[in-house]
C-alpha cells in the first residue's frame, strides 16, 4: 500500500512515517520545511534502512502537489501538513486559515483530480472547545467556544471533509483527534525540537532542563485539581503514530471520527516531578498566573478507538519522559 505522507518532516509525521515503514507500508513524505528539517529524513532512514522519497512542495501549490500525485499512484493520504502554533495563530489569523485550510483544499482537489479515495486528518482535540467536561468524547459539539484561530482551522477542515465525503460516496476519511502529544521514538533518532521559544509544555520544560530558558512558570496552581495545577492527556508520540496504522487497516466508507488519547489525565506538577526524578536535577520553576483559555482538566474518552480501531495506548507519560531525555543526549 503507497501512502503519501503531508507535514511527514515534521514531529508526528515522521514517528508515523517510522511506524508505517517498520509495518510495510510504501512511504511518501511531502513537505516544505516550514517547521521542519529534511535532515529528519536521514533520521527515519538509520531507523527503517529506508529513505522515503521526498517532495519538498508547499501543499497551497496545485501544480506541485498534482505533480506529486502524477509520479505515483498512492492508495491513502495521511495529512499532517499545517501550522500549529495557538499563539502564533491569533496574531497571525490569515496566515494560519491560508495555510491550513488553503492547503488542505488544494489536497482535497488534487485527490479528487486523482481519485485517490482515503484521507487520515490530523485534527486537536481543539474542536471541543470548553463544554465544562473533564473527559471528551466524538459524540460531543464541536465548533463552539473555540478560543483561537488554529483550533477554529481544525473544526472547519473537519467539516470541509464531512462535506467532501457526502459529495463523493466513494471517498473514505478518518479524522483522528489528538490531545497531548509528547515524547519521543525509542532510538532516540527522532524527536521534537521546535525552533524559538516553545508553546507546549515538555518542549518548554527541554529548553529549561538545557539551559536555553531559565525557568518553567507553571501557569496557575490554584486550579480545583488534586495538586491546583492543571491536567491533561499526554499521549506518547509512538502511541499516537500506531493510531493512524490502526486507522488505516480499518478504514470505512464515509467519515469517521476517533480520539486518541489515553483517558489519563497528569496534572503539570505531576509531569515536572517525573522529569526531575528522570533527570536526578531540580528544575527550576516559578509559579505564575493562569494562562488564558486554559480548562483545569482535559482528557480523552477513548473508548470508540479502543473498540472500533482495536488501538489503545500502551506507553506511559514516564516512558515519554525517558524517551525524550533519550533524544536531547543525541541532539547534544
Ligand atoms: P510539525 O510542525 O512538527 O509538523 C507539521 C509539518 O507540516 C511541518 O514539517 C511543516 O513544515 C509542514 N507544513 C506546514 N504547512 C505546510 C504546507 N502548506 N505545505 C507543506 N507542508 C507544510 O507539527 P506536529 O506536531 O507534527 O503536528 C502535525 C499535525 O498534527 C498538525 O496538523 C497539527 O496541527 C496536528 N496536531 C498537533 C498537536 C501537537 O500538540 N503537536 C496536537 C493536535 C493536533
Ligand atoms: N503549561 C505551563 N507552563 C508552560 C506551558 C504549559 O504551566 O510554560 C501548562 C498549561 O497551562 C497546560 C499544560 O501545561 O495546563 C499543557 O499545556 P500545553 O500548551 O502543552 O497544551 P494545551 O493542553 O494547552 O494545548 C494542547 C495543544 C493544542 C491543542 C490542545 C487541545 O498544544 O494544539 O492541546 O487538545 F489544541
Amino acid at each position: 500500500m503507497k501512502v503519501l505522507v503531508t507535514g511527514g518532516t515534521g514531529y508526528i509525521g515522521s514517528h508515523t512515517a517510522v511506524e508505517l515503514l517498520r509495518a510495510g507500508y510504501d512511504v511518501e513524505v511531502l513537505d516544505n520545511l516550514v517547521n521542519s528539517k529534511e535532515s529528519t529524513l536521514d533520521n527515519i532512514e538509520k531507523i527503517t534502512h529506508i529513505k522515503p522519497k521526498f517532495y519538498k512542495v508547499d501543499l497551497r501549490n496545485y501544480d506541485e502537489t498534482l505533480r506529486v500525485f502524477a509520479e505515483t499512484n498512492f492508495d491513502a493520504v495521511i495529512h499532517f501538513a499545517g501550522l500549529k502554533a495557538v499563539g502564533e495563530s491569533v496574531e497571525k489569523p490569515l496566515e494560519y486559515y491560508e495555510n491550513n485550510i488553503g492547503g488542505t483544499i488544494n489536497l482535497l482537489r488534487v485527490m479528487d483530480e486523482t481519485r485517490v479515495g482515503k484521507l487520515i486528518f490530523s485534527s486537536s482535540a481543539t474542536v471541543y472547545g470548553d463544554q465544562g467536561a473533564k473527559a471528551y468524547d466524538e459524540k460531543m459539539t464541536t465548533g463552539v467556544k473555540i478560543t483561537n484561530p488554529y483550533g477554529w482551522t481544525k473544526a472547519m477542515i473537519e467539516q470541509i471533509i464531512r462535506d467532501y465525503a457526502k459529495a463523493n460516496p466513494e471517498f473514505s476519511a478518518t479524522i483522528l483527534r489528538y490531545f497531548n502529544p509528547i515524547g519521543a521514538d525509542k532510538s532516540g533518532l527522532l524527536g521534537e525540537d521546535p525552533n524559538g521559544i516553545p508553546n507546549n509544555l515538555l518542549p518548554i520544560i527541554t529548553k529549561v532542563y538545557r539551559g536555553e530558558l531559565s525557568e518553567l512558570t507553571i501557569f496557575g496552581d490554584d486550579y480545583p485539581t488534586d495538586d491546583g495545577s492543571c491536567k491533561r492527556d499526554f499521549i506518547h508520540v509512538t502511541d499516537l503514530a500506531l493510531g493512524h496504522l490502526a486507522a488505516l487497516e480499518k478504514m470505512h466508507p464515509g467519515v469517521r471520527t476517533y480520539n486518541l488519547g489515553s483517558g489519563v489525565a497528569t496534572s503539570v506538577f505531576e509531569v515536572v516531578k517525573m522529569f526531575n526524578e528522570e533527570t536526578g536535577e531540580e528544575l527550576p520553576i516559578k509559579i505564575g498566573k493562569r494562562r488564558a483559555g486554559d480548562l483545569a482538566e482535559f482528557y480523552a474518552n477513548p473508548s470508540l478507538a479502543e473498540k472500533e480501531l482495536e488501538w489503545k495506548t500502551k506507553l506511559t507519560v514516564r516512558d515519554a519522559i525517558k524517551d525524550t531525555l533519550n533524544y536531547l543526549k543525541n541532539l547534544e
